[in-house]
């Protein structure tokens, strides 16, 4: 009977001392993170801060990058369960088709936490929590600047969409089109997926701008800057004058639209914090240590910014990326 104890506490001993790479000491949490890729800067800033967050925090964070394909994130959920991770973070490229992946994760008992687009499923016990904004008041803040800024006149807009299926596409257009609704001055005359890429955007800005012909155009809403990057450099090419002659709002806050926002070429944007990993990692954290299950979703703050401060928000934030 002694030795069965004394063997028991010895196992118990070695198992207390193991961390996930073996080499003994306190555990480092590990963390699989499966990112959609990079095509926007404000996917970038956020996998920055996300490789920042970790760091400060010791986590062990595997970032996949999934070159914008739900199959690449689908297989990379797989993997992270294979290598017996300690939670995953998700930014899910569209919002349908997930139920699958994360029941297999929650089999293995490994807390997913979706960044920055949400999920439509019927299971919401399938994911931990969502760290997001509210992409339905980002477009409505954009809408009520534009409604309020053409104080009444006739405002013809293209509407730059973003990824088709993404949850933010689906939002940021529910948001501005109920805006835009009560104004009947101000109708969006086109509106098309430039899926969150400035080259996309570009081409989908200059054949617009083609088959508007005549029409005068009065405004650009874009789903995300890098897109009205792309616009602005398409109406420019045309002859028109951003920010001057056909406004432009679009969402993001990245450094690029506050140069253009400093240079009078844009003359909005909607911010969204790319600071998504630090809140999520301290989630992951506090689950692990106490298993009581955090709030559904942690909103992140939405906030308009115009040309006033642009120049020094740019300084601030020009190194994001
Ligand atoms: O999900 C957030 C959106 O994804 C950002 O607004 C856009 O830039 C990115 O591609």
């Amino acid at each position: 009977m002694r030795h069965l104890l004394l063997a028991v506490a010895v196992t118990a001993l070695a198992l207390a001392g193991c961390d996930k790479s073996g080499e003994g000491g306190s555990s480092k949490m590990v963390v699989g993170f499966s990112q959609i890729g990079s095509e926007s800067g404000w996917r970038t800033a956020e996998t920055n801060a996300a490789r920042k967050a970790a760091a400060e925090r010791g986590v062990d964070l595997r970032i996949s990058d999934a070159q914008q394909r739900q199959e690449n994130q689908i297989k990379a959920i797989r993997a992270f369960i294979a290598q017996g991770v300690d939670g995953i973070l998700l930014a899910p490229v569209v919002a349908t088709g997930w139920d699958q992946i994360l029941r297999e994760a929650k089999a293995a008992n490994i807390p997913v936490i979706l960044l920055d687009r949400q999920i439509e499923t019927q299971d919401p016990s399938l994911y931990l929590s969502a760290v997001t904004s509210d992409q339905v008041l980002e477009g409505r803040m954009a809408g009520d600047w534009l409604v309020k800024e053409v104080k009444g006149r006739d405002c013809p807009v293209v509407e730059l969409q973003g990824t088709v299926g993404s949850s933010p596409a689906i939002a940021r257009k529910k948001g501005f089109d109920a805006s835009v609704a009560k104004a009947s001055n101000v109708k969006v005359v086109r509106s098309q997926s430039g899926d969150f890429t400035r080259s996309k955007a570009k081409e989908v800005m200059e054949s617009a701008i083609k088959s508007l012909g005549g029409t005068r155009l009065c405004a650009v809403y874009a789903h995300n800057d890098d897109m009205m990057i792309g616009a602005i450099q398409a109406l420019k090419e045309a002859g028109l004058k951003p920010g001057k002659d056909v406004l432009t709002v679009s969402i993001d806050a990245v450094p690029d639209i506050f140069k253009a926002m400093a240079d009078g070429d844009a003359n909005a944007t909607v911010e969204l914090t790319p600071e998504m990993a630090a809140p999520a990692l301290d989630m992951l954290a506090a689950y692990k240590k106490d298993g009581k299950a955090p709030p559904k979703w942690k909103q992140t703050p939405t906030k308009l910014y115009l040309p006033d401060t642009a120049a020094a928000e740019y300084e601030r934030r020009k190194d994001q990326y």
